[in-house]
């Protein structure tokens, strides 16, 4: 991520921490409201859309594309358009999201682009997106496997794809490609990952159809659909592990897409005691208040099934860890390593910044936890989930300390200081 500035944020330690929480829109949702939207006919009014740094990647991408967005507060307008530009340069900024679903959605779309992004994302690999959507006859060509990626206009014939990869990042730009193929194209996962593509394209009327692993999709036209965002599960995760941590918590309206709760998995065999009030359906995600009290956490074991429902948590599920009796192994988690910073080696860094033990191992981690912490000065590594984590560690510890390039937490929650220092409800401003 590039630096505007890079803030020094400093943290002090509370004894309680208690509050009622109304988290920013979820990311994975926004960006897919925002470009599916973009793609098909007709007008569609987005609440609750996350304006994170992300998602307004996704947007001026799309702008840049033709369609139109209209931004009044959290509610986005986006007016499908008939007809793309082609030749742009997009620009995804620090998002793998943009980069990977746009890929596909430009492949399937005949558009000439290349896409583009800064310098995490440069260093994140991209070969694994061009590879399956080559197979239905996409021209698409990576940098030596990352960015820039440039795709040219190519007639799509869909076939089987496998891939080896447990990506919904990978699975939703091979559906998108699918969406305009000749015939049918059908992807199939190692294991279930988030599933907000299938079902929001279903709600677009797409001829898709989901069993087990394998996600069969036919041509189709989509038509624009209102969404009510949830608020993001991955947001809630820091006040959530506050909660637990230092008192009681209850985070709104949070989605709860059963491919998203692992944080709750996890929260089970850590023992933290938490309960799920007023659970609703609203447009085809359910939700519910997740109230989070004070637990004494034991060490667990987390293995590669249980990792793609918790992948973005599992810096703090680590970091909880290091504040749970006992020793406790993360195995399976390779895919750490290609997020916004390796964050197997970050996490590890930021937790033995604090005083905790978390050990790399080359897929996970294993944590001796000291159910305290002393803090410390602790790096961001300019990774939003990084800087988060550090958060929720210094607030729970002894002596407090400071965040490194606290800023890049706009990436995926504008305004999470704010409410990490006041409650309540935050979006938009500075982190
Ligand atoms: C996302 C999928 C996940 C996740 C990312 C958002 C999405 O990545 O880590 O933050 O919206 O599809 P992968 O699918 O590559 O694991």
């Amino acid at each position: 991520m590039k630096l505007k500035q890079s803030i020094e944020k400093t943290i002090r330690p509370r004894d309680t921490f208690e509050g009622e929480f109304e988290l920013p829109g979820d990311k994975s949702v926004t960006h897919r409201a925002i470009m599916f939207n973009a793609g098909a006919e007709g007008t569609a009014v987005i609440t609750n859309a996350l304006l994170g740094e992300d998602c307004m990647s996704t947007c001026q991408c799309m702008r840049a594309l033709g369609a139109q967005i209209d931004i009044d507060g959290t509610t986005l307008c986006v007016q499908g358009t008939p007809r793309f530009r082609t030749g742009v340069n997009l620009n995804c900024g620090n998002s793998g999201t943009t980069m990977r679903l746009l890929t596909g959605f430009c492949a399937g779309k005949n558009i000439e682009a290349k896409l583009f992004g800064d310098e995490s994302l440069s260093s994140r690999p991209m070969a694994r997106v061009a590879a399956p959507l080559s197979l239905l006859g996409a021209d698409v060509r990576t940098t030596d496997g990352h960015a820039p990626v440039y795709v040219s206009p190519a007639p799509l014939k869909g076939t089987e794809v496998e891939l080896s990869v447990a990506s919904a990042q990978l699975k939703s730009a091979v559906l998108l490609a699918g969406l305009s193929a000749e015939g049918r194209t059908a992807v199939t996962e190692p294991q279930k990952t988030r599933d907000h593509t299938e079902r929001l394209l279903a709600a677009m009327g797409a001829d898709i159809r989901t069993e087990g692993r394998r996600t069969e999709i036919g041509r189709s036209r989509l038509k624009a659909v209102n969404v009510r965002v949830p608020a993001d599960i991955s947001s809630a995760a820091y006040f959530m592990a506050l909660g637990a941590l230092k008192g009681r918590t209850l985070c709104k309206n949070v989605g709860l897409n059963p491919t998203r709760t692992g944080i709750l998995t996890a929260f089970d065999r850590l023992g933290v005691r938490y309960s799920i009030l007023s659970r609703q359906v609203s447009g085809g995600e359910e939700t519910g208040d997740i109230l989070v009290e004070k637990s004494d956490l034991h060490a667990i074991s987390l293995t590669a099934e249980d990792v793609p429902s918790m992948i973005d948590e599992l810096p703090l599920i680590a970091l909880l860890c290091a504040f749970a009796e006992g020793e406790s192994r993360i195995s399976g988690a390779g895919e750490l390593r290609v997020k916004e910073s390796d964050r197997i080696r970050t996490s590890a860094e930021m937790i033995a910044s604090l005083g905790g033990i978390c050990i790399e191992t080359e897929d996970g981690f294993f944590i001796r936890g000291k159910k305290k912490l002393r803090g410390g000065e602790v790096d961001s590594y300019l990774d939003h989930r990084i800087a988060m984590t550090a958060a929720v560690g210094l607030i729970a510890s002894e002596r407090g300390g400071s965040i490194r390039g606290a800023e890049c937490c706009a990436v995926s929650f504008p305004g999470f200081f704010r409410m990490l220092e006041g409650g309540g409800r935050a979006q938009g401003g500075e982190a």
